[in-house]
């Protein structure tokens, strides 16, 4: 193991570089059973997420969707590249360019190239290839990731793990729209290569995916799924005794059992 004190300088590792700048982190330590009471309260709070395929045409405040990206804008990412553009869609007129250019492209999938596998992995879910949830929703935020950096002068600039952290993005993303009491569907049409051009975004960017956000309509139904239990999930160390409790109380933060999802 190499010893702190033999650590390089920063002049040595990054020669000709300016110092990079810090400052003190701000963070507030929480009381121990606080940090538990809040880690099982937000369990409880995404457990009750469910990819929802029926939209409200209710209306939705353009603030709203602005906080939930401006969270999802607090994303790590890959040096910091930041990799993402969300592009939220509200005009009728173009949403329903978008759902025809989607159902397009989702019947050739639906009733041609789908492999038999695909197929059967979709059956459970029931979906097709009409996708009025496109139209119906009142936004629909299709994410880019920026594949490179695109300079003013049209030189690039090397972006890394654009996947992850532009996914990472859309978690969060998700995450915040369901926390203000939203549903949304995670959308990936298959290929998605014209959402590019239908929203007039630069070469540099690719649509990773397309989110219906809004709320439910009255009579939404979900498909039947269960959700993995943490045994299945999760391992500690080498693994060997499976899930423990915990040694503040005795809440058994994994005794979760198998869990039937809510509709
Ligand atoms: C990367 C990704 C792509 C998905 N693509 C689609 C899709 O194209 N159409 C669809 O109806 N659902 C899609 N889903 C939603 C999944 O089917 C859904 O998350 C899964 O069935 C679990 O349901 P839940 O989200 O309610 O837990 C996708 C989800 C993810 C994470």
């Amino acid at each position: 193991m190499i010893m702190s004190a033999d650590a390089p300088t920063f002049a040595e590792v990054y020669p000709g570089h300016p110092e990079p700048q810090f400052r003190p982190l701000e963070f507030s330590r929480l009381p121990p059973q606080e940090t538990l009471a809040r880690a099982e309260a937000f369990y409880h709070e995404m457990q009750q997420r469910r990819t929802t395929r029926h939209f409200s045409r209710d209306a939705v405040p353009q603030a709203v969707i602005e906080w939930a990206v401006r969270t999802a804008g607090t994303a790590p990412s890959g040096a910091h590249r930041q990799p993402w553009r969300f592009v939220a869609v509200q005009d009728p007129a173009l949403k329903a360019r978008l759902r025809e250019a989607v159902e397009a492209e989702e019947y050739k999938t639906y009733t041609g190239r789908m492999p038999e596998e695909w197929r059967a992995a979709l059956a459970p879910l029931g979906t097709d290839y009409v996708k009025a949830h496109l139209t119906d929703a009142p936004w629909v935020i299709v994410v880019f990731r920026e594949k490179y950096g695109l300079n003013t002068d049209g030189t690039r600039t090397k972006n890394y793990y654009t996947v992850e952290s532009a996914s990472i993005a859309v978690g969060l993303l998700i995450a915040a729209l369901h926390h203000a009491g939203l549903v949304t569907l995670t959308h990936t049409p298959n290929p998605m290569g014209f959402l590019a051009e239908l929203l007039c975004r630069p070469r540099n960017e690719e649509a990773l995916m397309v989110l219906p956000v809004g709320y439910p309509a009255p009579d939404a139904t979900v498909p039947e799924l269960t959700r993995k239990p943490l045994e299945q999930i999760f391992q500690v160390d080498l693994g060997g005794t499976g899930v423990g409790g915990t040694d503040l109380d005795d809440t058994g933060l994994g005794s979760t059992g198998d869990q039937q999802i809510e509709p």
